[in-house]
């Protein structure tokens, strides 16, 4: 296996000393980049472009050679899971994912069965070897998947939902229905990730978009327990080298110690929360990635500059800190302004910490 050239994210993941911290960028493949919306209108539409793991590869790579960052993220989508169930995914423009067959009844729940990860996901496979062969050990290849909680919200709302009316009716009068749809995206996660980690993915991310929506009781029981049992179940190491798991929850700044004694090796923090409060309530039990308000780069680059040195002050000298935004970047982003959050992170030292305590 090639040697990893770049091992600052994993390092900081394991809450190891750095030069200065890893920077990777939420949705950092995607429609802010013009070389990625030619290849998208090649691909005709999104789901194409997933499914070819020739392009899935180009536009992995794509951030990674524009601004050198730390980490790739594989091109992929969370709704494989669900769209490998047969539900009818497919992406209206403006609005977003839709499925066509929505999970409501109790005979729709009980005909859900969890994809076979090397089959139905095959091409997410593909697209990892393929990715980690051409990465060829420049950075790291992230791997990742929705949580059991934000995959049940697309698939029994429908698609996109404001209020969770649906989902949330469920919860309340049906429990065990519910349940059993998490169970069954609980397995199929544990054995996708696990398929990505054999594929070459050498860290893992659990987005649970839609966590914060939920009552802190409801949060514990339907989302947090389901990505315990996930990364209870995950392969957490390859080629001899750990693999390291990240669970972010949006808007779940205040199940952050409950989320660090799931056993993940780090937490994705939103911008809603101060990073060095929560390095206080955390302790060293996990490394913290985050945490830029995505809007701060419709700002100036001076302004750039600013808030993330503002940022990497407060997440402070300990290790495990990967900067992120705090969550993905805006489609109508400048990528001169992604380059400028990108350059004030590679430009941080000691130096800059001290000076900026004391403005
Ligand atoms: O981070 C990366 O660069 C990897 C790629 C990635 C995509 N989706 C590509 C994508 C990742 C990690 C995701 C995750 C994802 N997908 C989430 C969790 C995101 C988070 O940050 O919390 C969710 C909720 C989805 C479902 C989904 N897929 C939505 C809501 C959309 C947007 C639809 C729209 O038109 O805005 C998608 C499509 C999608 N996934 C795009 C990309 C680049 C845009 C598709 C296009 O090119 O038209």
């Amino acid at each position: 296996m090639t040697e990893l050239r770049n091992d600052r994210l994993l390092r900081a993941l394991a809450r190891e000393p750095v030069d200065r911290p890893p920077v990777w960028i939420m949705r950092q493949a995607g429609r802010y980049l013009p070389e990625y919306r030619a290849v998208r209108e090649r691909a005709g539409d999104f789901l194409t472009l997933c499914q070819n793991p020739d392009m899935a590869c180009e536009v992995t790579l794509q951030p990674i050679d524009r601004f050198g960052l730390d980490a790739a993220i594989i091109f992929s989508d969370i709704l494989t899971i669900p769209h490998a169930m047969g539900l009818g995914l497919h992406f209206v423009s403006g609005e977003g994912p839709r499925f066509s067959d929505p999970v409501r009844s109790e005979r729709d729940v009980e005909r859900l069965a969890a994809p076979d990860p090397e089959i139905e996901l095959g091409y997410v496979m593909a697209a990892l070897r393929q990715t980690r062969e051409a990465l060829d050990g420049r950075v790291p290849l992230i791997g990742f998947a929705g949580s059991p909680w934000t995959l049940a919200t697309y698939m029994i709302e429908g698609g996109s939902s404001k209020d969770f009316a649906t989902i949330k009716a469920m919860l309340y009068d049906r429990p065990d229905l519910l349940h059993r749809v998490l169970d069954v995206l609980a397995d199929a996660t544990t054995a996708y990730l696990n398929a990505q980690i054999a594929a070459g993915a050498q860290a893992v991310q659990i987005f649970d978009t839609w966590g914060g929506a939920l009552s802190p009781e409801a949060y514990r029981s339907f989302s947090l327990a389901y990505m315990q049992r996930i990364v209870s179940g995950l392969t957490r190491a390859s080629d001899g080298r750990p693999v390291p798991v990240i669970l972010f929850t949006k808007n779940g700044g205040q199940w952050l110690e409950d989320m660090a004694a799931t056993g993940a090796d780090a937490l994705g923090l939103d911008w809603t929360t101060d990073i060095g409060d929560a390095r206080r309530r955390v302790g060293d039990r996990v490394a913290l990635q985050g945490n830029l308000d995505p809007c701060v780069l419709y700002a100036s680059p001076d302004t750039i500059a600013r808030e993330t040195h503002h940022v990497l002050t407060r997440a402070g000298d300990a290790p495990g800190h990967v900067f992120n935004l705090g969550h993905g970047v805006h489609p109508a982003i400048d990528p001169e302004h992604v380059a400028a959050m990108v350059e004030t992170v590679k430009g941080w030292s000691t130096a800059d910490r001290t000076t900026n305590e004391h403005e």
